[in-house]
């Protein structure tokens, strides 16, 4: 229950895949990056030619997956999905990339953890639809070359800078999600609330838009929570007493920090007198790893002017100390 604000995707968010926007209309927000592609996807369909490879980054509950499935579904191709971790032989790549039929897409979630001798095949996949593979083991091994039909490749990732240059170079379009206003995610809420015939009032739709950590994943995941009560104590409807009573029991604060975000801050502050202090010392202190620390916890704080970062290391804010005892007083 404590981890309901948690950016990344947990096991059995079954009603997430339910209300996927499936079209560029129902994306909201990423107005930039949603134009541009647009303009893409219309430029390879007219060219009759594959979507250069597209790199999507930024932290967990962007919309990374919804978005390569728009963009499949905009096509009007298939999606064939696979994860950085999951490609452990090159036999694994090489099953994926042989059903491929022209211009789909080949979705790769995490693809900053694909090994490195995977990543090398990839290259002449990505660059001449062109699959170069070593099968058998050592006394008799052979080559095999295969020729792929045009594809696109999808990767996600929240972190771009571990990627090998050489990988970065062979996508020729990159888009950086970006944290999401509180309209545009009220919109969001009250589009999901819409798919499960969910009455809920624009107030109150705020309320949760505002507590949500700027991310549609967990805005959507609140807006399920509070539903909940809406049904049993409520009338069904949410509204904007239901709301804030439930984010309260929820321990939803007015920002929408979760438990590690506070246990970051109070780290700071407690053991290390507020900074400058190095990310290896926070992360040996609440246990985190240091990757989580920076792709998930640290760039929403630095947004929100929660904490900053020097040559010498992370900083609190004043906002963070008024943040925190108001948290105290008010014993969230
Ligand atoms: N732009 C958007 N408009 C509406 N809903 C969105 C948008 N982006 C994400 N969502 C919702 O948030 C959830 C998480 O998005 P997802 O694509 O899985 O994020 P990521 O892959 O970046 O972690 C999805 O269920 C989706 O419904
Ligand atoms: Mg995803």
């Amino acid at each position: 229950m404590e981890q309901i604000t948690r950016s990344e995707y947990q096991e059995g968010d079954s009603f997430e895949k339910a209300i996927r926007p499936t079209n560029f209309d129902e994306y909201i927000g990423q107005a930039d990056v949603k134009e541009n592609i647009k303009v893409f996807v219309k430029a390879a369909t007219m060219r009759e030619t594959s979507l250069d490879h597209v790199l999507l980054y930024g932290p967990p509950g962007l919309g990374k997956t919804t978005l390569s499935h728009i963009i499949a579904n905009e096509l009007g191709v298939n999606i064939k999905t696979a994860s950085g971790p999951t490609i452990e032989k090159s036999g694994d790549l090489a099953a994926i990339l042989s059903t491929l039929e022209p211009y789909d897409v080949l979705f790769i979630d995490e693809i900053h953890r694909i090994p490195k001798y995977i990543e090398e095949i990839l290259y002449s996949a990505m660059e001449d639809f062109k699959l170069d593979i070593i099968v058998g083991n050592d006394g008799q091994s052979r080559n095999i070359k295969i020729d792929l039909p045009p594809f696109t490749l999808v990767g996600a990732t929240t972190r771009a800078g571990d990627l090998s240059s050489p990988l970065r170079d062979r996508f020729g379009i990159t888009c950086k999600l970006n944290y999401y206003t509180t309209e545009e995610l009220s919109e969001i809420v009250k589009r999901s609330a819409k798919v499960f015939n969910i009455e809920i009032n624009d107030d109150a739709a705020e309320i949760i838009a505002r507590r949500s950590r700027k991310t549609p994943r967990i805005a959507n995941r609140l807006l399920k929570r509070v539903s909940d009560f809406a049904l049993v104590q409520g009338e069904g409807i949410i509204t904007k007493e239901i709301t804030n009573d439930s984010l309260e029991r929820l321990h939803v604060d007015d920002f929408g920090l979760d438990s590690t975000d506070i246990e970051y801050l109070e780290s700071l502050i407690h053991k290390f007198n507020g900074g400058p202090v190095g990310i290896e010392s926070i992360a040996a202190s609440i246990g985190e790893e240091q990757t989580t620390i920076e792709d998930v916890i640290e760039p929403f704080l630095l947004q929100e002017g929660f904490i900053k970062r020097t040559i010498r290391g992370r900083t609190v804010t004043e906002k963070t100390y008024d943040y925190l005892k108001k948290r105290k007083e008010t014993e969230l």
